[in-house]
């Protein structure tokens, strides 16, 4: 055994089919796996959050709670992580600390081992309630940088951020690298630089979307990270994780060797070959996106602005609109390229360039950004945007979620007049996915054939992305649009 193991967290559960398959394995499809992936050893792994509640109810015909338990109960030794977007959790708001608690609660309650905390703006008041109620259920709080690139986010930048993560309470730090640009040599530099003022372990996310993803890892084992991510190779690299067995083979016999056992990893992949090939998985995914590189805008971002153009008849206007992102992003005051600020940045570059005249036309999620409502803006906001934008309107400097009123007992009488599902888990799903949580509820309850049409999927997109002519512009629309994308 190497005396400094790297630990592994594989997510072939999650990330990975997120990223590469649209969140569309089922839980029937890793089900037989289970006592393998449990006898391997990982440090975690990632099977829940993110995209996946969504996407059960919406296009699966499955209760997320119930996949989880399931998990749970094919996995007692591994322990199991899920993504959570602080303050929004797994929707696309911010929600009251009471929805948050109850949330926490029941995901540790139902399996959940290791909760990863973050948030797009890297505002530590959005993931502060969250951490809190972590810890006080008994669960592993890992908190996430949102890695990004501007004038603000210095190596430094991201230094005093984990010591401010960790004094909050965070019991791992994860640099979160979604669009895969974080290149090798400045992981390196990057996680030395955290060993040396963090005490927590450290534990890296990327994706292999530049081509840089194993490089990056292994650079980043070399300054001594303590937990990398990866994928089972049947759904790895490209806009996934770079693959498990590569980065285990690399290892072995150095001070760094993971001791998992490559005849398992090998007889687990073998399992998800099969599933993967079930899959509709868009060889696009797989190429390695130069784009991303130049532009430093995430790959996820670069097919929602095509897909925009393209509605709008103005595909000619695609080099224009790159170029007009990184100019949204300064007056912006340079958030994160992620979700959902990825998609109102874009959105709003979008519009720029559409009408002719730059902030003629602003969508109200631009305006709640600039308005403060998705929590401080990282750099400094172009003020005469701004009041271009919003006005005289107040800006909020408060935490966003000190302005929401409790909402859980509310929405217990809302579901219970209604008729809407029968536990407090239930009460969840609906509080986050109002309308596709109510299908979902009425599929399952009701006696329904044996072979359904996924009802869910096919009114899905019209419930959940309302159709603004002639092209939706709606941020919203494009982040439930986009669940493949990398972009998490
Ligand atoms: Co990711």
């Amino acid at each position: 055994m190497a005396k400094n193991p790297l630990k592994i967290m594989d997510t072939i559960l999650r990330d990975a089919h997120q990223s590469q398959a649209a969140t569309r394995m089922k839980l029937e499809d890793m089900v037989p796996v289970l006592p393998l992936l449990d006898s391997i050893g990982y440090w975690s792994l990632e099977c829940w959050g993110g995209a996946t509640f969504d996407v059960c109810m919406r296009f699966l015909n499955e209760d997320p709670w119930e996949r989880l338990r399931t998990l749970k109960k094919g996995l007692p030794n591994t322990k199991l992580q899920m993504l959570l977007r602080g303050q929004n959790l797994l929707g696309y708001r911010h929600y009251a600390d009471d929805v948050v608690d109850a949330f926490v609660k029941k995901s540790i309650e139902n399996g959940i081992d290791v909760v990863r905390i973050f948030d797009a703006l890297n505002d530590p008041r959005n993931v502060q309630a969250a951490v809190s109620c972590v810890k006080k259920y008994g669960g592993w709080a890992e908190v996430a940088i949102s890695y990004t690139k501007s004038p603000v986010h210095s190596e430094d930048y991201f230094v005093k951020l984990s010591m401010e993560l960790e004094k909050m309470g965070a019991d791992s730090i994860c640099i979160k690298d979604m669009a895969n640009l974080l290149l090798p040599y400045d992981a390196y530099s990057l996680v030395k630089k955290l060993k040396e003022n963090v005490g927590v372990p450290i534990h890296l996310h990327t994706h292999n979307t530049t081509g840089t993803g194993d490089m990056t890892n292994l650079m980043a084992a070399q300054a001594g990270v303590d937990i990398v991510d990866c994928a089972l190779s049947p759904l790895a690299n490209g806009t996934s994780q770079p693959a498990t067995e590569a980065m285990v083979a690399t290892l072995q016999g150095t001070s760094r060797d993971t001791g998992l056992d490559m005849n398992k990893l090998s007889e687990a992949a073998a399992h998800f070959r099969d599933v993967a090939g079930k899959l509709d998985i868009n060889p696009k995914v797989l190429k390695v996106d130069v784009n991303t590189l130049l532009y430093q805008v995430p790959g996820g971002m670069l097919s929602n602005l095509i897909s925009q153009l393209k509605q709008a008849n103005a595909e000619d206007k695609y080099y224009e609109v790159l170029e007009e992102v990184p100019r949204v992003r300064e007056d912006f005051g340079f958030p994160p390229l992620v979700t959902p600020t990825s998609q109102i940045v874009g959105s709003q570059a979008v519009l720029n360039v559409l009408s002719g005249e730059r902030y003629k036309m602003v969508s109200k999620e631009s305006k709640g950004l600039l308005r403060g409502e998705y929590g401080q803006l990282p750099g400094t906001v172009n003020e005469e945007v701004r009041k271009k934008c919003i006005g005289n309107d107040e800006v909020i400097t408060c935490r966003p979620a000190d302005l929401i009123e409790p909402e859980m007992d509310k929405l217990r009488a809302e579901c219970k007049e209604k008729g809407l599902g029968h536990s407090e888990e239930d009460t969840l799903s609906y509080a986050l996915f109002p309308q596709v949580a109510s299908k979902f509820f009425d599929w399952r309850d009701n006696p329904h054939p044996a072979e359904p049409a996924a009802p869910a999927a096919a009114a899905a997109p019209a419930a959940a992305a309302p159709k603004a002519a002639p092209a939706d512009n709606s941020p919203r629309a494009l982040i439930v649009e986009d669940l493949t994308g990398g972009n998490f």
